[in-house]
């Protein structure tokens, strides 16, 4: 089985895209057999960030040609099997939840080792989704305070969606999902929400508690200017951990590099054509991001 890892962000334009396209570089370099997909629905545009000008017939044409997963994969030049995001943009936009559950399923049991799954921007109900389903979860981020503010809301919505998913089961809780599915999610901390459940039956708190332990959310900084932005992985790591209860790995940084834009520009992966020293960043990234789950 393979293992998923998403990619996401809360906000957009954050680098989530070269981030996936990157590590997944890396990881072929290694000699992983990784698949790179592009889970953002509505705005594909992976395929640049590994040199192909077109996305190929991606998730859409599988989901609604019927076509087998095998079909739709492409290889790029730089040996990255990689399956693009959709040619219709309304339609993606729209799938449901069985849609949704066989293009995982699907991903699991490829024979690829890892499926890095790169989600687009935003808080919809599909990335989220896409985004618990996975094994590993890593977060990509800026120092610009929005970036931040927008993890964290991010990280939040989907938290509180998977302990919600996990309450339904049991009608007595279903206050407690109401509140949750509310807009301001009415808990301040994921502690308030045990207590609450608690009260009710005691465990459902154990149940709570696994999933806050195996969450397994990582952090990548990107486009780092100075060193001491790097302080923004405590602070992210403090706030996880009193309102949300879980513990956050600190994955690594990405320096920002001004060439970035006309690499993508010019249809030139990155990854492949830098030096060792911005490969290093990848690199260490990708060992630890490797060693997390093999657990
Ligand atoms: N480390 C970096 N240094 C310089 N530029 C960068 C870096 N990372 C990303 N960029 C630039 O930022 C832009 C946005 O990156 P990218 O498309 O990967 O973001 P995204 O989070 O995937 O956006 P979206 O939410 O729209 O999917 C890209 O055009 C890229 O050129
Ligand atoms: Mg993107």
């Amino acid at each position: 089985m393979a293992k998923i890892v998403s990619i996401a962000s809360g906000k957009g334009g954050v680098g989530k895209s070269f981030f996936a396209a990157n590590i997944a570089m890396s990881m072929v370099s290694k000699g992983y057999r990784v698949l790179l997909v592009d889970g953002d629905l509505g705005g594909a545009n992976l395929h640049n960030f590994v040199g192909l000008r077109a996305s190929g017939r991606g998730l859409y044409n599988f989901l609604r040609d019927k076509t087998s997963l095998a079909d739709v994969i492409l290889e790029s030049s730089v040996g990255v099997h990689f399956i693009g995001g959709s040619g219709d943009v309304l339609g993606m936009a729209h799938i449901n939840n069985f849609e949704k559950l066989k293009i995982l399923n699907q991903l699991k049991r490829t024979d690829y080792e890892y499926v890095i799954l790169d989600l687009g921007a935003g808080t919809s109900y599909n990335m989220v989704d896409f985004f618990n389903f996975s094994d590993k979860r890593v977060l990509v981020m800026t120092s610009e305070p929005t970036s931040i503010e927008n993890s964290y809301g991010f990280l939040k919505v989907a938290l509180y969606r998977k302990i919600e998913r996990l309450l339904i089961k049991d009608k007595r809780m279903e206050d407690i999902c109401k509140k949750l599915r509310s807009r301001s999610m009415n808990y301040p901390k994921v502690a308030d929400i045990i207590e609450e459940a608690d009260g009710i039956d005691s465990k459902a708190t154990d149940d709570i508690r696994k999933i806050l332990k195996n969450y397994n959310v990582g952090l990548v900084l990107n486009m780092l200017k100075f060193k001491k932005e790097l302080n923004i992985f405590f602070g992210f790591e403090k706030v996880t951990e009193k309102y949300l209860s879980i513990a956050i790995e600190k994955l690594g940084f990405v320096p920002y590099d001004i060439k970035v834009s006309d690499y993508v520009k010019n249809l030139n992966p990155y990854y492949s054509a830098v030096g060792k020293e911005q490969k290093l960043y990848f690199d260490e990234i990708r060992d630890i991001l490797v060693s997390s789950m093999r657990g």
